[in-house]
């Protein structure tokens, strides 16, 4: 499935800052990784999101008896192939009811004797044949056995058939059901997704399989390693089109206006890959590479506004570099990309037809934002890199996630930076994956990479797989086995492994450990044949160390002495750690490092303990290690060493790439967190940033300081910390004045668009006069002139409302309000809708938090993240609280059932709490709301009693601090 976007990427700091969002990393001190399952679950780029929010744990548990009580098929029958005819209807029934119906045949071989058929199959209702659900016949003259008794088990999802005597071994059967199935608009299996064009309401049916829903559009053994052909009909109206994983090949139009389309049979692939579509939308293709057809479907309207063109464009290069890297054609013989209004994951990566939310796929020319385009070209990338890794070679089982997810989630960066080699993409991977995910892996309740067989069964355990640890996690550990065997081994490895897996998924149906597989045949095959290769262990030995504990180590290099020592790295250094590791909590660790600007020998620690060799330094001389951050683990020095490092960063940073620059900071606050060095010493990494030109050290630390922001910008702290932020923000400022020419062109560098954004946020927030008055000016034009918004570039548009509406009047929120009503393009919308809540008015934002609970001015979707928005603001944030108290009742009535927004609306109130009046408050809401409830929001609510309570300490332990660095670095 689609990478996992927490946030819109490069929303733009300034903006955060201004509005003082946190979705910073550093914050999480007592955030149990609870929470960020949570978060995970309603975010675009998951398709697992929508699926459930059901406590795993079982109050009595659950002791399986029957077969068919176990989540597992038992392993007597093979499917062959399949017949599916499906046919939805896209108009409501008499009932009101949406519906589908179907039939369907499964031909399966019967591997080891059985009496019992069991099949899943979910919320169908089965026509009965004879009386029973399904027809039993053999292929070939074998006797059938008759059917005994047939029934549903609702827990395990499956149709049982009982049979009055036993199935041969050796001989093919097939299963017939016909079937009928809720068209519904549950995002799960066959489902309907609503949208409007020209005021028109459009339906769609279309599919998401992974990980459990294919049992839901029709009987079949849904398992991942039960893989089949399957061929797909379907009946459909003549004004519209079908899809599916294969190519059409017969299109009969039967009575007018019913149309039957039969699709190619697919490659042997897997239940969950699966992907049925009927729509009225339009396409462009082309044909690349070999023959391959590439097609983009959408809306009319979207291809017509010519938003599928960039997504044309980089998909043939993007199949082009995967080619090369798998040493592997593309599979199939078409691939189509569609764009779906309304879908709740990001992508999914059904093989052959790829569904994507719209602003992961369309691109449009004007109106989008350079982030948009990253984003397309990064999802494109991802999901494409599955058709090889995922589709063609197949997990045994969900337990492995992580080696899908992780590797899709790596090699996009290499696949999107070979169709836009100007971005230099493959850094950002230290912002989007590798820091992000350090947040996570240093809390006590973190989880391995790894999960056994048996600790994964049901569908809700499934989906919790499909969390930041896989998908980032496995990501920064495989980035960094590829630097330590050098990207051509691991690459050379790689195709081994899916030469292997194939075969053996053929011959035995997956009938192996994937990972030993993995990892064995890179280290056996390719290692062994690269000379000059040395690695300490196998890389299955070293990759055991990453994949089967959670968490990941600080290293401490200690210049004076060369001794080298590693600790596991927690963020709450009071927390406990209950999980034991085999390994004890150390690593190997592969220490790439340089010395006073040289690389040296890369160091492997194996121990505790280790020496570094040729350690002597002179002079100015310094040590950095863990060069680019490709390895998984954070550093720490002697405090000597720190001083010279931050005295190279004031005198010529150049001197370390610009993912080291990022490092030394993310590091550095970190360890202030956990209480390893000074929080002045984290401070002091920011004071070279007046000659920072680069995005990603800006980022690093901006995100860093937030937490800074929410914790004191009520404070007096604040004053000097905003005085510190504008003499460090000017220069920058300065710069984008100067290259775009008084700011009349567009940076070139992609990173520096990034970087542009937040020069302008932050130096209006922080109070460059001069910034303040570009930004109203700009808005002016656009209120004097509100039909064109020539002169805000994409790129600016959030930050420019944000800002002028912060610094405006009533009168620049009602000309948003106006904009915002009449906008056609849901992106400006949305961006309008958070940009009105930056007005420091207070009877304004009043006003728009009473707008948020009526429909006819916010709607329901977005009434949560609208609440949201205004408590990011420092002056909404009371407000927020008051009305959210106030209104408890009817809130919870319409949002407390298993919605995930309603965690995020506790977070997102509760950021700045950090006063023991505010934790008495917090308490006393919760006591007077026992009898309401918190429904999903009832751990958020533990949670934030927790982090109010750590804050609380964190400031008295930090304020004077603090203050007086600030202070003294503005005199
Ligand atoms: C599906 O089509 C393939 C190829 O034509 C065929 O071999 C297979 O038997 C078909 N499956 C079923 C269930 O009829
Ligand atoms: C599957 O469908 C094909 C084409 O309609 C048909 O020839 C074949 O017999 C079907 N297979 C089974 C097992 O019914
Ligand atoms: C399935 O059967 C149940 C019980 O008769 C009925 O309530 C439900 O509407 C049916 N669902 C569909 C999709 O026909
Ligand atoms: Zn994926």
């Amino acid at each position: 499935m689609g990478k996992v976007y927490y946030i819109t990427k490069n929303v733009g700091l300034g903006l955060l800052v201004l509005a003082a969002t946190a979705l910073v990393t550093i914050i999480a001190l007592s955030i149990a990784y609870n929470k960020e399952k949570a978060k995970n679950r309603g975010k675009p780029g998951h398709g697992a999101s929508y699926s459930t929010s059901m406590p795993t744990t079982l109050t009595t548990p659950f002791i399986p008896k029957e077969p068919w009580d176990y989540y597992r098929l038992p392993s007597s029958l093979l499917p062959v192939s399949y017949n599916v005819t499906l046919w939805p209807q896209l108009e409501p029934n008499a009932d009101g009811l949406f519906v589908f119906t179907g039939h369907s045949v499964v031909v399966f071989k019967c591997v080891k004797e059985t009496d019992l058929i069991i099949i899943h199959s979910n919320k169908l209702n089965l026509t009965t044949i004879y009386g029973h659900h399904a027809k039993l016949s053999s292929l070939g003259r074998a006797n059938v056995p008759t059917i005994q008794k047939s029934w549903f088990v609702v827990k395990t999802e499956y149709l049982v058939l009982q049979l009055h005597s036993r199935l041969t071994v050796g001989t093919s059967y097939a299963l017939y059901t016909d079937f009928q199935g809720e068209l519904a608009d549950d995002l799960q299996g066959f489902y309907r997704s609503e949208y409007y064009e020209d005021g028109v309401k459009k339906v769609i049916a279309t599919s998401q399989m992974q990980a459990t829903y294919a049992r839901k559009a029709f009987p079949c053994f849904d398992e991942p390693a039960m893989k089949a052909v399957f061929n797909v009909t379907i009946i459909h109206s003549t004004a519209t089109v079908a899809l599916s994983n294969s190519k059409e090949i017969v299109i009969f139009v039967d009575s007018v206006p019913v149309r039957v389309t039969t699709f190619g049979p697919t490659e042997r692939m897997s239940t969950y890959l699966l992907a049925f579509i009927v729509c009225d939308f339009v396409k462009i293709e082309s044909i690349k590479n070999n023959n391959l057809l590439v097609r983009i479907w959408a809306r009319r309207k979207a291809i017509s506004d010519n938003q599928g063109d960039y997504a044309l464009n980089v998909t043939g290069p993007i199949l082009q570099f995967f080619e090369r890297y798998y040493n592997a054609s593309y599979p199939l013989s078409k691939s189509d990309q569609i764009a779906l209004p309304d879908f709740n994951s990001g992508a999914m990566e059904n093989w052959g037809l790829v569904t994507y939310r719209e602003t992961a796929l369309l691109y449009d020319p004007i109106f989008s934002s350079i982030a948009n385009k990253e984003r397309v070209a990064t999802v494109i990338s991802h999901e494409l890199a599955h058709m090889w890794f995922g589709n063609l070679v197949t997990l045994k089982w969900w337990n492995d996630l992580w080696l899908n997810e992780g590797f899709a989630s790596y090699v996009e960066y290499l696949g999107a930076d070979y169709a836009e080699p100007s971005w230099n993409i493959k850094d950002l991977i230290i912002l989007y994956d590798v820091h992000k995910v350090f947040a996570v892996d240093a809390l006590a309740s973190s989880h391995p990479l790894s999960r056994l067989e048996e600790e994964v069964n049901d569908p809700a355990q499934i989906s919790e797989m499909f969390n930041a640890i896989s998908y980032n996690k496995g990501a920064a550990v495989l980035r960094m086995l590829s630097d330590f065997l050098t990207e051509a081994v691991f690459a050379k490895g790689l195709s081994w492994y899916n030469l292997t897996i194939r075969t053996i998924n053929v011959l035995c149906l997956g009938g192996c450990t994937c990972i030993t597989l993995l990892l064995s045949s890179v280290c056996c095959q390719a290692v062994e044949k690269t000379p000059g290769l040395h690695i300490p262990h196998t890389v299955h030995n070293i990759m055991n160390r990453w994949t089967l504990q959670m968490g990941y180590p600080v290293v401490t290099i200690d210049t004076r002495t060369g001794r080298v020592t590693q600790k596991h790295f927690l963020l709450d250094p009071d927390s406990v750690v209950d999980r034991p590791s085999q390994f004890n909590y150390e690593w190997f660790v592969p220490i790439k490092w340089m010395k006073s600007g040289k690389e040296q020998q890369p160091y492997w620690l194996l121990q505790k303990t280790g020496m570094f060799i040729k350690m002597k330094l002179s002079g100015g001389g310094w040590v950095l290690a863990n060069t680019n951050v490709s390895g998984y683990f954070r550093v720490n020095y002697d405090p000597d060493n720190w001083d010279r490092l931050l005295s190279l960063l004031n005198s010529n940073h150049k001197a370390l790439s610009v993912m080291n620059r990022a490092q030394i900071i993310d590091d550095a606050f970190n360890l202030a967190r956990a209480k390893i060095i000074n929080t002045t010493l984290a401070l002091r990494t920011t004071k070279y940033l007046a000659k920072e030109r680069d995005y990603i050290p800006w980022e690093s630390a901006l995100r860093n300081l937030d937490y800074y922001i929410l914790m004191f910008d009520r404070t007096e702290v604040y004053g000097a910390l905003q005085a510190f932020l504008k003499k460090q923000i000017q220069p920058l400022f300065e710069h984008f004045k100067s290259i775009t020419v008084n700011w009349t062109k567009v940076p070139t560098g992609h990173t520096d668009q990034y970087n542009q954004i937040n020069a302008i946020g932050i130096a209006c927030n922080v109070g460059v006069e001069s910034c303040r008055e570009l930004i109203k000016s700009w808005y002016r034009k656009w209120m004097e002139n509100p039909n064109r918004n020539p002169r805000i570039h994409p790129n600016l548009k959030s930050t420019v409302y944000c800002t002028a509406i912060a610094f405006g009047s009533v009168e620049e929120w009602d000309f948003a309000w106006r904009m915002f009503k009449n906008a056609t393009l849901a992106s400006e919308a949305s961006r309008l809708r958070g940009a009105m809540a930056c007005t420091k008015v207070p009877w304004l934002l009043n006003r728009y938090l009473e707008y948020t609970l009526d429909r006819t001015k916010i709607r329901k979707q977005d009434a949560i993240s609208t609440i949201q928005y205004i408590a990011r603001n420092v002056v909404g944030m009371p407000l927020a609280w008051n009305f959210v108290r106030a209104r408890w009742d009817y809130i919870f009535q319409q949002y407390g059932k298993g919605s995930f927004s309603f965690t995020n609306l506790v977070n997102g109130i509760t950021k700045r709490f950090s006063t023991e009046l505010e934790l008495q408050e917090l308490k006393k809401f919760q006591e007077e709301n026992r009898h309401v409830g918190f429904g999903s929001a009832t751990l958020a609510m533990e949670q934030a009693i927790e982090k109010t309570t750590a804050n609380i300490k964190w400031v008295k332990e930090n304020k004077a601090n603090v203050l007086n660095w600030f202070t003294e670095e503005t005199a």
